[in-house]
């Protein structure tokens, strides 16, 4: 058997201990997969003297995560600290300089310095790998980069932050607002120590630039991302959206289009009864497009510590059996710069609205929606128990349009007199 290939770990909290389990449990089993065994040779974390539920007394101990990345002991930094700059990016770094192979858990990361790192990496000759920065325990990257590597991918879509899933379906299965449901997540310990990366949408925004640039050959591009969080979703618009056959998710969405790359991270309605639609709680969820093969639907636990060092050890142990792939599938110094889309594609669109239930108030609205080009499929009215007597609250769905002409039609709205508060308007994507 091979020398061993010796990690240098870097961060214990979640993730590096997941990792230290899984090397020390499953040894005889990955030294067999891998032609070799591995081993940690050293550590780093903030805090010497904390219990770590892990035994690392035959790791040295490196406090500056930069000195361990430059150990003459260590092969491979796995860096999962966290946080895009600071010390990940400059262990990160100080690997590539001192020739060695790097795996991260580490989206954020990726998402803003991804191009130099992969170029930095090429340069060194080493790998840079990140299966547990998107989804966590499913392996994505993997199935874009080598399963469908044959194919011109069509389209990438999925839901890939659970928090975000957690939430919406909680508040769809106990009714429950928003706000309530974001502190039972707070309490229940699945938020960022910043909540907004998750319900902002940035989170996942971070991993849908990665599959982009995996899937399309281009550079990432987080900055292009329509981000949009999950703050504004009302129980109400789950309510109807459920009586009207559709989920509301938090959508990633990224295509190649005659106006550019599409990069959308929004909510969406989408069929109660599709997969996306089907998809309870933390789960993830990843439907990848491509021409040949069709459609695949990838689902599982997008985070958690056994689920994300799995994804840590896959890239491990391609490493260490010689595995060397480009970081985004192709080399970086030919990934394309992309251009950002001009418009998104054309969708469906959930309207709600209160209006003042008067004549003529709904032959406004679709004259708005008529001058704007935008043809309804369907109009419901509601009286609900607790709705103002003058106020009628009105559902459109409408045929395919683009959503700048969505903007101008509700623009429009406001200029009717019959308009009661703010008119809701949520894209409906076709899965
Ligand atoms: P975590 O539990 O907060 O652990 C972070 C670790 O990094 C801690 O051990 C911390 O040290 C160490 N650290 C932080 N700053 C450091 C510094 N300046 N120098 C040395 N060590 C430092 O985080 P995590 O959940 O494991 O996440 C790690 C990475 O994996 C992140 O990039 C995250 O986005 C990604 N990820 C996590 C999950 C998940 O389910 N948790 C899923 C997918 C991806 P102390 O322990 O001493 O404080
Ligand atoms: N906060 C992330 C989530 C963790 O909720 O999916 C995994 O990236």
């Amino acid at each position: 058997m091979s020398v061993p290939l010796r990690l240098g770990i870097a961060g214990l909290g979640t993730v590096g201990i997941g990792v230290v389990k899984i090397v020390q449990g499953q040894a005889d089993l990955i030294a067999a997969r891998a032609g070799r065994r591995v081993t940690i040779t050293a550590v780093s974390a903030r805090d010497a003297r904390k219990n770590r539920d892990a035994d690392l007394s035959a790791c040295a101990w490196e406090t500056n995560p930069v000195a361990l990345a430059e150990r003459a002991d260590v092969d491979v930094l796995v860096e999962v600290m966290g946080g895009h700059d600071g010390p990940a990016k400059a262990a990160t770094e100080a690997a590539f300089a001192h020739g060695k192979d790097v795996v991260t858990a580490n989206k954020a990361l990726l998402a803003h310095h991804g191009q130099a790192l992969a170029l930095a990496a090429e340069a060194a000759g080493k790998a840079l790998r990140f299966e547990a920065a998107v989804a966590g325990g499913i392996p994505v990257i993997k199935a874009l980069t080598e399963g469908l590597a044959g194919n011109r991918i069509k389209r990438v879509m999925g839901v890939m932050n659970g928090t975000c899933n957690y939430i919406l379906t909680r508040m769809q299965s106990a009714g429950l607002p928003y706000a309530e449901v974001f502190e039972e997540a707070r309490q229940l310990g699945y938020l960022e120590a910043d909540p907004t990366l998750d319900v902002g949408g940035i989170d996942a925004g971070h991993k849908l630039s990665l599959l982009a640039a995996i899937a399309f050959g281009t550079r990432v591009s987080f900055g292009a991302v329509e981000l949009e969080g999950i703050g504004n979703v009302s129980i109400d618009d789950i309510r109807l959206a459920e009586d009207m056959g559709y989920r509301i998710k938090l959508l990633g969405v990224a295509q190649l289009t005659g106006r550019g790359l599409e990069q959308r991270m929004t909510p969406c309605l989408v069929p109660s009864a599709s997969p996306l639609g089907q998809l309870q709680g933390g789960t993830n969820m990843v439907v990848l497009e491509g021409d040949a093969v069709g459609q695949i639907v990838l689902r599982g636990p997008g985070a958690g510590q056994g689920p994300t060092a799995s994804a840590v050890m896959a890239d491990v142990i391609d490493i260490a059996r010689g595995v060397r792939l480009p970081t985004f599938g192709i080399p970086a110094t030919m990934l394309a710069i992309p251009t950002p889309a001009s418009s998104a594609t054309p969708a469906p669109y959930y309207l709600r609205m209160t209006l003042l239930d008067k004549p003529g108030a709904l032959a406004k609205i679709a004259t708005c929606l008529g001058e704007s080009g935008i043809s309804i499929d369907q109009m419901r009215q509601l009286h609900r128990p607790g709705d103002r007597a003058e106020d009628a609250v009105v559902l459109i769905v409408t045929h395919k349009a683009a959503p700048a002409d969505v903007a101008h039609s509700l623009a429009q709205f406001a200029r009717t007199g019959v308009l009661v508060g703010q008119p809701v308007a949520i894209r409906i994507e076709e899965v």
